[in-house]
């Protein structure tokens, strides 16, 4: 088979959680200009009408639905939404994340505590369990969970978040053990510094760039674009022999 063939996600739908700006956005680009149906998620309908504007430019096929990560409701609702739409759920990128806590972990509180988990790993999980039976029926899926380098070493003043990343990267772990018998694959991904909103603090601090520029192995910050690629490897059966798999794209940041 081709290595075209083996990236063409023709006949695939898939969900794309915090798909209006930032890294999600370029995923779901990615993997509509591979041919994927992409459901674009997130809290804001009307930013997210206007991302489908600009993919229905580019000839990618994909719909709009507004979902709040970690409320159940929410998630059921963009589940079956999609399932009417395009029928079964066969990628799912758990991406949205939320970060109210930048500080020392002795500053954070209960409400912080249950925030961050329910946006970052129990949502993510009711995701994937509500997609796991078109996952199962189809007997393929992928699910592309992403997670951060501070899931894999704790980022200064990023405590709460690396805890929530490193329960992701677990979570990711366990899935792929226990729905790879069903050719259900489950990948982490872990960006560094990419510029977005979300990193925003830590890319407009002269002195935070100077500590991070001295690690970078390649001396830049990313792109969102940077990370697409790796997520359509992973999303389609140019991967298809990486499940359980922690991938960072962050410049060499953690060599
Ligand atoms: N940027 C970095 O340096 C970096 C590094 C490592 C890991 N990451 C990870 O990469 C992922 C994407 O981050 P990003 O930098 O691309 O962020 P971003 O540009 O701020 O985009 C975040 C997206 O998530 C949506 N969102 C936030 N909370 C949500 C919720 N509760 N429910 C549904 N949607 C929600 C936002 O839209 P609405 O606000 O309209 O809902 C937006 O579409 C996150 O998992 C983050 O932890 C980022």
């Amino acid at each position: 088979m081709s290595t075209n063939t083996r990236f063409n996600l023709t006949g695939r739908t898939a969900i794309v959680t915090g798909a209006s700006k930032g890294i999600g956005k370029a995923i779901a680009q990615a993997l509509g200009l591979h041919g994927a149906q992409v459901v674009i998620s997130s809290r804001n309908q009307e930013t997210l009408d206007q991302v489908k504007v600009e993919f229905d430019a580019q000839g990618i096929t994909c719909c709009a639905i507004a979902a709040e990560i970690g409320q159940s409701a929410s998630m059921s609702d963009l589940v079956e939404k999609t399932r009417a739409i395009y029928g079964p759920i066969h990628i799912l990128v758990n991406n949205a994340a939320a970060n109210p806590a930048f500080g020392p972990i002795t500053n954070a509180d209960d409400a912080m505590f249950d925030k961050i988990m329910d946006v970052n790993v129990r949502g993510p999980l009711n995701l994937a369990k509500l997609c796991y039976p078109d996952m199962k029926a189809a007997g393929w899926g992928s699910v592309i969970n992403i997670s951060s380098i501070g899931g894999i070493s704790p980022g200064d003043m990023l405590g709460l978040y690396s805890v929530s990343k490193a329960a992701l990267i677990s979570l990711t772990k366990v899935l792929a053990k226990e729905w790879g018998s069903k050719g259900i694959r489950a990948n982490a991904i872990c960006p560094g510094l990419i510029k977005t909103k979300f990193s925003e603090a830590l890319w407009k601090s002269d002195p935070i760039m100077q500590q991070f520029m001295a690690k970078q192995a390649l001396p830049r910050i990313g792109e969102s674009d940077d990370v697409s690629g790796m997520a359509l490897l992973l999303a389609s059966d140019a991967g298809a022999y990486c499940t359980g798999g922690v991938y960072t794209v962050d410049g060499g940041f953690t060599i």
